[in-house]
């Protein structure tokens, strides 16, 4: 990572597990730098030598002068950001009624607060290499009620926004930026560890699919797929999804 002029780098957080994770080696494998942030080391970077193409940093989104230090004091070019960790709160959903203030903090200081100061931290790096690109694994809950998921709701409903006035503050050829919302579920380990045991992950998705697609916009910056948000299908197709832009 000390060469004169390194490649501009992809990075992911959530990469120990799930989506991210499947990403991060998606990415490294096809020859892309990457730099993945989570709190626990990808199991399969543990005890090896990181390779010129991935590299692992710890990361606790919930503190947010530790998300500050870590965005402004990273020294590498940075092409794109790719946002899939995720606090999915406690187990099961319940009645917002029950929800305690320490569920809303750890739900919202992670998903939503710390990956806006993550954000917030990189755009200067990310328009550096213009075009910037951040993809946002978003979900249906940012856009429609979550009954018995309030935390997890808003925690999406304020990342799938603050990146909605990050897009209109720069222009497509400053930062492009990409919220993919999934119109179905992914089997993931924090999906699994919330489902009863002998439960059906039949119709689950592999999270390979998001790798396919983060390589598909990846690689279509001469503009082939333009920014904006987009309910992705079961088939991996990507549905635009037009947002509301006034009153
Ligand atoms: N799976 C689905 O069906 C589905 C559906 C719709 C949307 N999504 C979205 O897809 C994304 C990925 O979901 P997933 O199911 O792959 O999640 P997951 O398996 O639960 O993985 C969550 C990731 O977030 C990281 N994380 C959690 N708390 C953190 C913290 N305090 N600091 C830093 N990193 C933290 C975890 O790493 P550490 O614990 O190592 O820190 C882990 O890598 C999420 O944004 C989710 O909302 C998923």
């Amino acid at each position: 990572m000390a060469t004169a002029n390194p490649t501009p780098r992809v990075v992911i957080t959530g990469a120990s597990q799930g989506i991210g994770k499947a990403i991060l080696l998606d990415l490294a494998r096809s020859g892309q730098p990457v730099l993945g942030l989570s709190r626990t080391q990808p199991q399969e970077l543990a005890g090896t030598a990181e390779s010129d193409h991935l590299a692992w940093k710890h990361l606790d989104l919930s503190k947010g002068s530790d998300v500050e230090q870590c965005a402004t004091s990273l020294e590498m070019p940075v092409r794109a950001l790719i946002l899939s960790a995720v606090d999915y709160g406690s187990s099961g959903r319940h009645p917002t009624a029950e929800t305690s203030a320490k569920e809303w903090q750890q739900v919202v200081g992670t998903t939503c607060i710390g990956q806006c100061v993550l954000v917030s931290g990189l755009l200067p790096k990310l328009t550096a290499n213009s075009p910037g690109i951040i993809i946002n694994i978003s979900s249906d809950v940012a856009i429609l009620p979550a009954a018995g998921r309030a935390a997890y709701g808003a925690s999406k409903a304020g990342l799938h926004a603050m990146l909605r006035a990050v897009a209109a503050e720069f222009s497509p050829e400053q930062l492009r930026v990409y919220q993919l919302i999934p119109t179905f579920q992914t089997l993931t380990e924090g999906i699994r560890s919330r489902r009863p045991a002998g439960f059906d992950f039949s119709n689950y998705a592999d999270p390979a699919l998001f790798a396919r697609l983060a390589q598909q916009i990846l690689s279509s910056s001469g503009g082939s797929i333009a920014p904006g948000s987009y309910l992705i299908r079961r088939d991996g197709s990507l549905d635009p999804y037009p947002e509301t832009t006034n009153v």
